[in-house]
């Protein structure tokens, strides 16, 4: 006899099954678009608390480095896709071997893991770069700051994110410590940029591409705190270049799924910062801002579908992600919110909040940039929690 107090399972599945490694935000808001299209989201989480196993019913606990566990979690899943980038690319190799359907696939995939690797390609696809080296040395970076000048970005080759592996280095004194570290790196030269673009594209695995609106990006501290949509003041000749760069990028190195270019608009044009091969952070204002949001499209691509319209719901669509704040209780603080701005959508991601972790996001539509910077703004301002005075 079932028992009301015993959760059950669903039976077997009505849909096709998309398998997503790692269970963080951004497979718990492709759920959502999941839902709606009668997509089965399977998950690999380390554990059941992470932000997507809490809310979806296919959590499978496993470990993505452990080609084993990461078999058994493809088994059945007409197509296998990533929350993040860390799975190794041999795996993702073998899971193809074994018939699998795996977007992106891991030739790729490699040029988001790994920055030389994407310098190294991008450089041979005539992408605008920064110059850069490879470097081992400190002797090296040295060099490299004789050449290109000081300061010299230093880069962690593989496994940074938010910031965490780049250092901005003034002089060869400060760039002595992460070089004694151990970490493999990769030297550029600093970009003087007037600020931070970001382009998402789609591209599904019969070839047919779409890109969102350009975006402009803001980062402090090397986190993504507010994007706006679409960049103001971008000249439509300047937009159309740059989602030409992207869906370039995309094409040439194979890509299948979203893949968002992190560019630097300087005076004398764009430079491609780096890549990324999931939904991404610069594509959360899709959700309502966009007729298609990039989490739908992502499951469209990666399912072989026809991608979807990514016009604009509204002229201007802000973005604000929410950091944790001093106060852990979000929730108390959406009364408040909810009444002096009706309009004020609130994404939650159901994480521990921590100072400075990601734990939500906030999107405001509307007509005017600065209105609707400001809505947004509050509204993250006040989630984040009381400042003390
Ligand atoms: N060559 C550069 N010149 C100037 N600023 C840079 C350079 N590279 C990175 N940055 C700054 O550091 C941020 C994080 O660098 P990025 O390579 O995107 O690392 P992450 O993988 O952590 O996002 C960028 O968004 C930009 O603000
Ligand atoms: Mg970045």
């Amino acid at each position: 006899m079932n028992s009301p107090n015993v959760p059950q399972t669903p039976g077997p599945v009505v849909g096709p099954v998309v398998g997503v490694v790692g269970a963080g935000q951004l497979a718990r808001m492709m759920q959502q678009a999941a839902i709606a299209l009668g997509v089965e989201l399977r998950v690999l989480a380390n554990s059941r608390d992470e932000s997507a196993a809490r809310v979806i019913v296919d959590t499978r606990i496993g470990d993505y480095r452990d080609l084993g566990d990461l078999s058994d979690f493809a088994k059945g899943c007409d197509a296998v896709t990533f929350d993040h980038e860390h799975v190794p690319t041999a795996h993702i190799r073998a899971l193809v071997d074994d018939g699998l359907s795996v977007h992106p696939g891991a030739e790729a995939l490699v040029h988001a893991q790994d920055k030389a690797v994407m310098r190294e390609r991008l450089t041979e696809i005539g992408a605008p770069c920064p110059a850069w080296a490879r470097v081992s040395e400190l002797s090296d970076v040295e060099a490299f700051g004789e050449e290109h000048g000081w300061p010299v970005v230093l880069k962690a080759v593989r496994g940074g994110y938010d910031g965490r592996g780049v250092w901005v280095c003034a002089s060869a004194d400060e760039a002595r410590e992460v070089v004694d570290s151990g970490v493999p790196l990769l030297a550029e030269a600093f970009v003087p940029f007037e600020r931070e673009l970001a382009v998402l594209v789609a591209r599904s695995p019969h070839g047919q591409g779409v890109s969102y609106p350009v975006v402009e990006t803001v980062q402090k501290d090397g986190i993504c705190v507010e994007v706006i949509a679409p960049a103001p003041g971008l000249a439509a000749e300047d937009a159309a270049a740059a989602q030409r760069v992207a869906l370039r990028i995309a094409q040439q190195l194979g890509v299948t799924g979203l893949l968002a270019v992190e560019m630097f608009a300087t005076t004398s044009g764009l430079v491609v910062n780096e890549l990324a091969m999931r939904p991404h952070n610069s594509g959360h204002w899709t959700i309502e801002g966009a007729r298609t949001s990039q989490f739908e499209q992502h499951l469209r691509a990666v399912l072989d579908l026809p991608l979807g319209s990514p016009s604009p719901t509204a002229p201007v669509v802000v973005m604000v992600n929410l950091l944790g704040g001093p106060d852990p209780d979000v929730f108390a603080r959406y009364e408040h919110v909810m009444a002096n701005d009706p309009g004020i959508k609130i994404h939650f991601y159901g994480k521990d909040v921590r100072p400075g972790r990601k734990i939500g996001h906030v999107t405001a539509l509307g007509t005017d940039l600065d209105e609707v910077r400001a809505r947004a703004w509050h509204a993250a301002d006040c989630l984040r929690g009381p400042i003390d005075v």
